[in-house]
């Protein structure tokens, strides 16, 4: 039955930087001395407490400051250790090192989140839920930040913004559930209909997930692979989960919400600990970089799928989660995952969602941390050896031993040197980028078609999975209040599909709309005819 015992599997993963309080200790103060803790000194038993008690100072001091902000979104999380084998050598599409050889073993560390509530919230409230995993390579640390949704609401970063103000709790009252923030929600999601495929996800199984174990897990974006000799191909990262998929149903999930907060958390905690741990294969679909436009939609934008049926999954090894944290807010809450902590061999794309997200993460991360030297943290540092010229600012825990902490220098015999002047070898951009063109802050008219794959994803299901999904979209809508909130809703989900936005009125009371054939297509992959070509159908 495995190992039961998680907590001696815990011991030593982040090394010298972990303490345990265990037998045969006495309590110190931050500085070492022994110290008793249980009460203050006093000027006599009655009297006043005095200034010069610096245990009472430093106890209260630390307690005082013990909370950080918590994430801005995907504030609710769990995460757990575990380790990645690659299956093979794929050194032919991409030199990524963890990639580079039959059964080669990369520690991780991932941590599954909702992505509106906060830190408090409800585990099985309806969401699209994070899918974050780090991979502590041998040439640095490379994050894949991912949804269990194959795509997301918006095209452009800009836009963030206010698509999570739309679904956060109202301003004024801070009920998430309240019934502005029900209609600021719909108004968002039918007044910009990018939205509309991760609505559907979200609305259907995806949206309230058995457990973590039960997820899939997606990148979102089209990525790069970048081989040593410079060449690349267009990939999207898959996570399969090795559980099967699995949702609840919405009764169960509003019950469970109410009995068991912390139901996701607890499931994963104890698989982990009962010796059951859970498992993972990553794929990637391969793309040749000319093929950006070829299936009817843009590969740089992220409301979009690529059909397995046009870019197979290629398995390329496994992952499994096999240690809890031995402390949540050292390793969960620290963890400081970036789109842009990428490896040698992985390089992005224009997708302007993902070039936003760039800098998101790292600018929050300054908040979140105070400062700079967030990646000095155990859970941040990579296991590689780090040599640069960054040095100080607030909470600096490395010891810089190099005087000359400049480039040029010829003090130091020049080092660090340049990768690329080592056997370290430089880039880790693609050499045959380029970018131009003019400046312009509209989206390209290859991102227009917002219905046909939402279309395609709802006829892919079963019909007692399509009553699931129409039920749910029921459910939120007659929350709705605002009249034209809802028409506008029916509007966009009638240029989906005409059966969901009759059953949909129908449940609101409202006239069925009129088909809008202008939306429908036989080929789902072709969108609105956008490219003069002859496309494959699905
Ligand atoms: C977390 C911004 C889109 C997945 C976050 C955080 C920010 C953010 C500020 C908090 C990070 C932290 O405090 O450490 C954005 C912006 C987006 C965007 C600006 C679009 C412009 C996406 C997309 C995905 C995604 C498309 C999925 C592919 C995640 C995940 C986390 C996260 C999984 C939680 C990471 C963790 O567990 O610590 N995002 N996000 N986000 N985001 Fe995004």
């Amino acid at each position: 039955d495995g190992t039961p015992n998680g907590q001696s599997q815990r011991d030593g993963l982040l090394g010298k930087y972990e303490i345990s309080d265990g037998e045969g200790t006495h309590m110190t103060s931050d500085v070492g001395g022994p110290i008793e803790d249980q009460g203050s000194l006093k000027a006599g038993p009655r009297g006043s407490t005095l200034m010069e008690d610096f245990i009472y100072r430093q106890k209260m001091q630390h307690f005082d400051h013990e909370r950080i902000p918590e994430r801005v979104v995907h504030a609710r999380g769990a995460g757990a250790h575990g380790t990645f084998r690659s299956y093979g050598d794929f050194s032919n599409i991409t030199a990524a090192s963890f990639l580079g050889e039959a059964g080669k073993e990369t520690p991780v560390f991932v941590r599954f989140s909702t992505v509106a509530g906060s830190k408090g919230s409800a585990d099985t409230a309806r969401d699209v839920h994070g899918f974050a995993t780090r991979f502590y390579t041998d040439q640095g640390n490379l994050d894949i930040v991912g949804n269990n949704i194959p795509v997301f609401f918006i095209q452009d970063a800009i836009r963030f913004p206010d698509l999570i103000h739309s679904v956060k709790p109202s301003p004024d009252s801070e009920i998430p559930q309240a019934a502005t923030a029900h209609d600021s929600a719909w108004d968002f999601f039918s007044s910009q209909p990018s939205t509309m495929h991760t609505l559907f996800w979200a609305m259907a199984g995806s949206g309230i997930p058995r457990s973590y174990r039960h997820m899939d897990g997606f990148g979102v974006h089209t990525f790069r692979f970048v081989t040593d000799d410079g060449s690349t191909k267009l990939i999207k990262w898959h996570w399969r989960t090795k559980q099967g998929k699995a949702s609840l149903v919405w009764e169960e999930a509003q019950a469970i919400a109410g009995k068991n907060a912390d139901f996701h958390r607890q499931d994963l905690f104890e698989a982990i600990e009962s010796g059951n741990p859970p498992s993972w294969e990553l794929s990637v679909q391969v793309v040749d970089e000319d093929k950006a436009l070829a299936f009817g939609f843009d590969l740089l934008d992220p409301t979009k799928i690529i059909p397995e049926e046009l870019a197979p999954l290629q398995p390329l090894g496994l992952m499994t989660l096999n240690a809890n944290p031995a402390n949540y807010f050292a390793e969960t809450e620290q963890i400081s995952f970036q789109p842009g902590h990428v490896v040698r061999g992985i390089d992005f794309t224009e997708d302007p969602l993902l070039q936003g997200r760039l800098y998101s993460y790292l600018d929050t991360q300054l908040n979140r941390h105070n400062g700079p030297n967030f990646e000095q943290i155990p859970i941040n540092r990579p296991r590689v050896e780090i040599h640069n010229n960054n040095r100080d600012g607030f909470g600096q825990a490395y010891i810089h031993k190099n005087i000359y902490q400049y480039t040029p220098n010829t003090l130091n015999n020049g080092y660090p040197a340049q990768a690329n002047q080592t056997e370290g070898k430089g880039f880790f951009t693609a050499p045959g980028r380029g970018a131009n063109g003019p400046l312009t802050r509209a989206l390209s008219p290859t991102f227009d078609d917002h219905w046909s794959q939402p279309r395609l994803f709802y006829n892919s299901l079963l019909p007692v999975e399509q009553q699931f999904l129409i039920n749910a979209i029921r459910f939120e809508t007659s929350h709705l209040k605002s009249t034209t909130v809802k028409q506008n809703a029916l509007t966009q989900l009638n240029r989906i599909s005409n059966d969901v936005a009759k059953r949909v009125a129908d449940a609101l009371g409202l006239p069925a709309p009129a088909p809008d054939p202008t939306f429908y297509h036989s080929n789902v992959t072709a969108g609105i005819s956008i490219f003069n070509q002859t496309l494959p159908t699905i």
